[in-house]
């Protein structure tokens, strides 16, 4: 019986590991780097030290450490030289940073479709947005996936763009054989807790292989001054903010990245040993994982297919009874992003900063570009079959092993297989309100 009707439920608490995974070896790195840090002084050796790693992981040579992934890219955007009223394309299906770090440059985003299979920016979509206006181009790496870098840069190059990999979800992927972190021109990554390269608090990296764009960044990340050596003069020159990232932050992200590769091994193998796992049951597509990348599973994407379950119920109501039946089975799966960012009322209502800018101030393109939702059928589509397994409910990474994958697809299976029937009445419920 179905634990939502009353059974025993798969899986019990403490079943599964939460992340981020936290050793002996983060704890006495942050210990140590306490001890380095009185008295307060910018920028902290410990933090440089991290920056030269990330360096050193991705194979970049310019790298800045910050409080946001948010942060981070913003500082790309900024260091791409996008100005009031220029352009940036960036996908309809992502978090809303990846589209309000254009905001916060004054600038415009402008959304692009997804693609179908991999749920990253088509290039072939980005590129029919390109105007004389656009200056850039953000890919997100979605689950823990990379975009289409090559047709990508492709694109960028044919009208003189830079390219931003939103690195936030992918720590440790690659595309052909290059990591996540160094696919574009510029990369912004997330550390927040929940990221597969975690400061268990917040925390973001920049990275670029361009000293101009560098050094741009740098000033962006601290109050608009210049920073030389271990000496301040005070002095903005440009707008800047304060994203100095938290040092004990920085601690604990370089303890987990000396781990990242290990961690990576795991995750790919749990998240491939689900999909193996899940062939064969009806009303559900697991990832596609193109043959030139890798998957980090940040999140590990189901789509629903109540078609191949020759029900009829919609696929609302299919989804809804998946995540009931699923949660009391002790499975932690949701939805993620509900519709495509530009349906959020930040973009329909045009309020931004108030006034309507930065849609109306005056460099941008004189009438505003709607943004309508049902511009963006794929991400629309994505938004309402998606379920997600992943970030610190029902992680990927370690200590959890393909035993945990088998207990996740036991889950699954027993809901649309063994109890199907039950299943069935549930989704129907809930298609009539029922439920
Ligand atoms: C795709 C994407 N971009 C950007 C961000 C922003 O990162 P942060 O939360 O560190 O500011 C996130 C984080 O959730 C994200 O998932």
């Amino acid at each position: 019986m179905l634990a939502v009707n009353g059974g025993t439920p798969v899986l019990g608490p403490g079943d599964i590991a939460p992340w981020p995974h936290i050793t002996d070896d983060d704890r006495a790195a942050v210990l140590a780097v306490m001890d380095r840090a009185s008295p307060w002084r910018w920028p902290f050796e410990p933090i440089q030290e991290f920056e030269a790693a990330w360096a050193q992981a991705i194979g970049l040579p310019h790298t800045i450490a910050v409080n946001s992934g948010t942060a981070a890219l913003h500082m790309a955007v900024v260091a791409a030289g996008v100005e009031p009223g220029d352009e940036v394309i960036v996908p309809a299906d992502t978090f809303l940073a990846t589209a309000s770090c254009v905001l916060q440059a004054n600038a415009i985003p402008v959304f692009a479709d997804t693609l179908p299979d991999t749920f990253t920016i088509d290039p072939a979509a980005a590129e029919r947005c390109v105007t004389r206006r656009t200056r850039a181009i953000i890919a997100v790496d979605l689950n823990g996936l990379p975009a289409d870098y090559d047709e990508l840069a492709a694109v960028a190059r044919r009208h003189n763009l830079a390219l931003i990999e939103d690195a936030a979800q992918s720590h440790g992927a690659t595309y052909h054989d290059r990591p996540a972190g160094a696919l574009a021109d510029m990369s912004g990554a997330s550390l927040n807790g929940s990221k597969a390269l975690s400061a268990l608090g917040e925390g973001g990296l920049f990275a670029t292989a361009n000293e101009d764009q560098y050094l741009v960044a740098r000033k962006v990340m601290m109050f608009g001054e210049e920073i030389a050596g271990r000496t301040r003069d005070y002095n903005a020159r440009i707008m800047g903010w304060n994203y100095r990232i938290d040092l004990l932050a920085a601690a604990f992200a370089h303890s987990q990245l000396g781990r990242l590769p290990q961690m990576t091994r795991v995750r790919q193998h749990n998240g491939a040993a689900l999909t193996k796992a899940l062939a064969g049951i009806p009303g559900l597509s697991t990832p596609v994982v193109p043959a030139d990348r890798t998957h980090v599973y940040f999140f590990y994407p189901l789509l629903v297919r109540p078609e191949e379950f020759d029900l009829d119920v919609p696929v609302a109501a299919f989804r809804d009874a998946v995540v009931a039946a699923a949660v009391a089975e002790g499975l932690p799966i949701s939805r993620w992003q509900h519709h495509p960012v530009p349906a959020q009322p930040l973009f329909q209502d045009g309020r931004g900063y108030g006034r309507g800018c930065p849609w109306t101030c005056g460099h941008a393109a004189p009438a505003r570009r709607a943004y309508h939702p049902g511009d963006f059928p794929v991400a629309e589509e994505t938004c309402q079959r998606r379920l997600v397994l992943g970030q610190s409910l029902s992680p990927f990474g370690p200590p959890n092993d393909l035993s945990t994958m088998e207990r996740y697809a036991e889950v699954l299976h027993k809901i649309l297989v063994t109890e199907r029937d039950e299943f069935v009445r549930l989704a129907r419920e809930i298609g009539t309100g029922g439920a």
